[in-house]
């Protein structure tokens, strides 16, 4: 059986002010009325039996109201501080049995393509029922330092990189033979434990107590804080020997940016002056005067213009603000 395992743990901090740690990007209503965790959770309803939603105590209510929104049955991991993602996907991971099939998205992301998104997570399925890790290739158009490349022969992974600098960002787009981790990964749960505990034991053994003592999905906070935090990109994807790589054909953004989320919507064709420049938020006039490429944020509480190409900046404004508040 396939269980799909949606992670909200984030709060896209590189999309404040649009973001908020009590409305993370993943629930606001931007999309067609819907919101990118609903989405998820409707593109990944027909190929999965379960649903296992790994987020965080201050997210917990906005996922159950979705949730429950659909008939199906859902198991729910309340993390009472986030740990990163290969804690988080380790929980997903210990609430299973050992041979079911996990397909691991972000809440966060747009996927458009039905037929090329089910015809991946089928080629997916299959290796992961062969006992590999699976991960899902998208062609890169641009040296973006924010993703993890993924080096391949074919379907077979020569090397996972995350998060190049970007010279090695720009050698890695000249070269060819290397996509965009797109973020969703596919492996059967007991295989994922045991590649974890490999490479990570710290992570795995601290992750595995902490599952142990879960009462009714809700994790021990002080218990937690003694589980290494790292991604799985680092922890497991860039040291494992049995990955694979299903390229996607699908349309993917990670919306992780203001510079991804302009490329979006200038795609949708949201209106943008003769220099490039968006507003997002507002229909106020606006007008930019001897600038280019450029964003305005409007919030009711914040306002941000940033050059489109230092959004990866947005997250020290955020963290700033953070230690401030
Ligand atoms: N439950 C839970 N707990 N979820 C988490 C946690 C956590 O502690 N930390 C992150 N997440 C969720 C985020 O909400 C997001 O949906 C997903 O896990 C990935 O985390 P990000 O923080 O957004 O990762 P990233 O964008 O830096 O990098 C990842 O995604 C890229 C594509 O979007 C990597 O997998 C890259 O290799 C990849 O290219
Ligand atoms: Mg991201």
């Amino acid at each position: 059986t396939v269980t799909h395992v949606v992670l909200t743990g984030g709060i896209g901090s590189r999309l404040w002010p649009l973001s908020r740690k009590t409305l993370p990007k993943q629930y606001l209503e931007l999309f067609e009325g819907e919101s990118l965790f609903e989405k998820t959770v409707v593109r990944n309803k027909n190929v999965s039996s379960k649903t296992i939603v790994v987020g965080n105590i201050e997210n917990y209510k906005m996922s159950n109201a979705i949730m429950s929104k659909f008939s199906k049955p859902f198991t729910h991991i309340i993390e009472a501080v986030p740990r990163n993602t290969a804690a988080a996907i380790a929980f997903a991971a210990f609430a299973s049995e050992p041979e079911d099939i996990l397909l691991i998205t972000p809440s966060d992301h747009i996927i458009e393509g039905k037929s090329s998104y089910t015809l991946a997570l089928q080629q997916a399925i299959r290796l992961a029922n062969q006992d590999y890790l699976v991960t899902f290739g998208i062609k890169p158009t641009k040296p973006e330092t924010g993703y993890g490349y993924i080096e391949f022969d074919k379907e077979n992974v020569i090397a996972f990189h995350e998060k190049p600098s970007s010279k090695k960002a720009e050698n890695y787009l000249k070269k060819g033979n290397y996509f965009w981790n797109s973020g969703l990964f596919c492996f059967k749960a007991g295989r994922f434990l045991i590649e974890l505990e490999k490479q990570e034991p710290e992570v795995y053994w601290a992750s595995k107590t902490v599952w142990d003592a879960n009462q009714d999905g809700f994790l021990d906070y002080d218990l937690s804080l003694n589980i290494p935090s790292i991604s799985v990109d680092y922890a497991v994807m860039e040291r494992s020997k049995d990955i694979k790589v299903v390229p996607a054909h699908f349309d993917w953004s990670d919306l992780g940016s203001f510079e991804s989320v302009y490329d979006y919507l200038v795609q949708k064709g949201h209106p943008m002056d003769s220099n490039k420049n968006i507003t997002i938020g507002t229909s106020l006039h606006t007008t930019f005067i001897g600038v280019k490429n450029c964003i305005l944020i409007y919030t009711a509480d914040a306002l941000m213009v940033l050059q489109k190409e230092n959004s990866q900046e947005v997250k020290q404004v955020y963290q700033q603000l953070e230690s401030i508040a």
